[in-house]
This record gives structure tokens, sequence and C-alpha cells, in this order.
């Protein structure tokens, strides 16, 4: 084997392994929503009201980050460097939504809170999630290939549009 032929056998063995890697990773990033289907009940009513605390928080969490995007890009607000890290961390809280809704943590009957609803189509409510993810990501690519001002308050509003969809069926406001 000449000298040339070994480096650029090396060479392409080490793409060949590269490229997989890379590609599985940003799959993972939009893959890894855990479906409401798989999830079990709490052991006891003693955690199952402090995981409705927990995603009440988590909720709590995207609004934060939501208006906070909403005050850069609608409002200019003068931070548009820290739009990016307002819209990766909507995408870390909403890789993980799904786990707050377990079996057996819906509202009491004529409370306010998360629909019985949830449990009945679980599938739906996962859909949303993963929408949500979507639209997010387009977000990010918005800011991140500097799209105009317009088409990032659009991308804004179509993942706004997924809070709103799944808070219209699926959860009853506090009074
Ligand atoms: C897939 C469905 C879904 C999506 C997407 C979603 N929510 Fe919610 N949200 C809920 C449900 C269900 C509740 C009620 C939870 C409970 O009370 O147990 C809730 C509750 C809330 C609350 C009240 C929390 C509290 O302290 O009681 C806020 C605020 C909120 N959501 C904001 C948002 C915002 C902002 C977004 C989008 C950026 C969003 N949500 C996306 C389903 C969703």
């Amino acid at each position: 084997m000449t000298r040339l032929f070994k480096i650029s056998l090396i060479f392409l063995l080490t793409i060949a392994v590269i490229i997989p890697i890379s590609s599985c990773e940003l799959d993972q990033q939009t893959q890894d929503i855990t479906p409401i289907s798989e999830l079990s009940p709490p052991e006891n009513e003693a955690v199952a009201e402090e995981i409705i605390n927990y995603r009440r928080e988590q909720m709590q969490g995207l609004s934060a980050h939501y208006r906070s995007l909403e005050a850069i890009i609608d409002e200019n607000a003068p931070f548009s460097d820290q739009a990016l890290i307002h819209v990766e961390s909507l995408m870390a809280i909403n890789q993980f939504l799904t786990q707050g809704f377990p079996p057996e943590t819906a509202m009491e009957e004529g409370e306010w809170g998360a629909k019985p609803l949830i449990w009945d189509e679980p599938d739906e409510f996962t859909a949303i999630v993963v929408a949500f993810q979507d639209r997010l990501a387009s977000l990010k690519s918005a800011i991140t290939e500097q799209a105009s001002q317009e088409e990032v308050s659009e991308a804004l509003n179509q993942a706004r549009q997924q809070c709103l969809d799944c808070h219209q069926v699926y959860r009853v406001r506090q009074p």
C-alpha cells in the first residue's frame, strides 16, 4: 500500500464514523419526547401532588421564556443576543414536558388544572408537545439564520399557537 492510499483510507474511515454519530445526536434532540401513554401512575397521592406542583412550575418557566422572547422580538427590548438562550430553554423544558403528566394526576372534578381528557387521548396530547418542539426548532433556525424581524415574529407566533391549542382543549384555567 502506498502511503497516500493509507492516509486516504484512514480519512475515509474517520468520516464514515463521524457522520452517523453527529446526525444521531441531532435526531435525539427532537425525538426523545416520552409519549404520555408510556408513563406509569405515581406511587401515591403525595407524589402525585408534587408532580402537579412541578409541572405548574415548568409551565411558569415556559411562560417566562416566551414573554422574554416577545419583549425582544416584538417590543425591541435591546437583548437580541439573548433570544437564542430563551428558545433553547423553551426546547429544554418542552423536551421533558410530557413526563409531568403521568396517569392519575388529573384535576379533581369541578376544579381547575389538567383535564382528565388528556389521558383519554394521550397520543393527541403528546402530538401537540412534539409539534411545539418542531415549531421551536423553526424559530431557532429563523433566529440563527438572521431572518427578517417579521419572519422571526411569525415563527414566534406559530410556536405560541401550540400553547394556545393545548390549553384550549386540555386545561381549565385557575379562576
Ligand atoms: C401539550 C399541552 C401544553 C402545552 C404545549 C403548553 N401547556 Fe401550559 N398547561 C398545560 C396544562 C394541561 C396545564 C394545567 C396543568 C395543571 O394545572 O396541572 C397548563 C398550565 C399552564 C400555566 C399555569 C401554571 C400554574 O401555575 O398553574 C401556564 C402559565 C402555562 N401553562 C403556560 C404555557 C405557555 C406559555 C406555553 C407555551 C410557551 C404552554 N403553557 C404550553 C398544557 C400545555
